[in-house]
């Protein structure tokens, strides 16, 4: 049998938060076989919500099903990293794919962190959509092992669109604007719904007005024979028009300049993530 089956590999997901459920939820809709699935976290709520939801089985123990698993998927928050690896070293990693999908953590810091030799290290940066497998995933790895990136690539692909990177620099900005964007346009979705219902529309009425539009928009986004919005968006703001009036307020206010600087804060903290104290 092929050893880089998709569907036979053991994957033990490190850490129990909302991007592990993600995966899980990823995995199980593209009929990943879930006794294949397994989850380690330090609290027991957490895991076990898991757990109930999609029937994999789960650990306290970071070293148990990691020591079984072929492949690792590394789901923690920066901060944890150390930690994580420190329980990882106790176990032979020459063997098994370690996925790390931490924001701003390099391959090199995981290297010195895991003091084992021939680490198959591989970065994902996906975003919280392949939970329903409409994800955007991006892939770099250091290594030349094709199997091991191809065994990631079809695993991820089954969860949404990959872009596979050969610059390491390049996943701080996917992660930006791939794994932290999607709670921008929320955010957005969010203070309408605040200013709609202000209006007098009702919860549920506000909430599936904002969703249709979005949902109206993204098909008119796919018939638009250009690479941008802004035609679009001028089929609707028709000159001295109500529309235009909005759009004035929102230029007035600069809200370009506060996309922008939203987005530079979030990259500079990314870079200083990579000064994590790896000792
Ligand atoms: N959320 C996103 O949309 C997104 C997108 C792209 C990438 N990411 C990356 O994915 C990673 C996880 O993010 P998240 O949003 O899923 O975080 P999260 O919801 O806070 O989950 C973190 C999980 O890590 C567990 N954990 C903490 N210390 C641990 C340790 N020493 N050993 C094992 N598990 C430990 C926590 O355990 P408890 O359950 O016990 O608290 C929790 O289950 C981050 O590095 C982030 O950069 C996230």
């Amino acid at each position: 049998m092929d050893k880089y089956n998709i569907e036979e590999k053991r994957i033990n997901i490190i850490g129990a938060g909302n991007m592990s459920y993600a995966i899980v939820s990823g995995l199980i809709n593209s009929n990943y076989k879930k006794d294949l699935i397994t989850v380690c976290a330090p609290s027991t709520e957490n895991r076990n919500n898991i757990t109930k939801l999609f029937g994999i089985k789960n650990s306290s123990s970071n070293i148990y099903y990691s020591d079984q698993a072929d492949v690792l998927i590394l789901a923690v928050k920066p901060q944890s990293i150390v930690s994580v690896c420190h329980d990882l070293n106790k176990i032979n990693l020459s063997k098994k794919i370690v996925i790390s999908l931490l924001a701003g953590i390099s391959t090199n810091i995981l290297i010195n962190l895991l003091k084992q030799n021939n680490i198959n290290i591989i970065r994902v940066m996906p975003n919280i959509a392949i939970a329903v497998n409409y994800g955007i995933i991006a892939i770099y790895a250091i290594s030349n092992d094709i199997n091991s990136i191809n065994f990631t690539k079809n695993l991820f692909s089954k969860m949404g669109i990959i872009y596979q990177l050969n610059n390491e620099n390049d996943i701080d900005i996917f992660t930006v604007i791939v794994g932290s964007s999607p709670a921008y346009f929320l955010f957005f979705m969010e203070e309408m719904q605040k200013k709609i219902e202000s209006m007098g529309v009702n919860q549920c009425d506000a909430y599936n007005i904002i969703i249709n539009t979005i949902n109206g928009i993204i098909h008119l986004s796919k018939l638009n024979n250009h690479n941008t919005f802004n035609k679009l968006r001028e089929l609707i703001s028709s000159k001295k028009g109500i529309t235009e009036l909005a759009i004035s307020v929102f230029k007035k206010e600069n809200i370009s300049s506060i996309i922008a600087n939203a987005i530079d804060v979030s990259m500079n903290r990314i870079k200083n993530l990579k000064n994590i104290n790896t000792f």
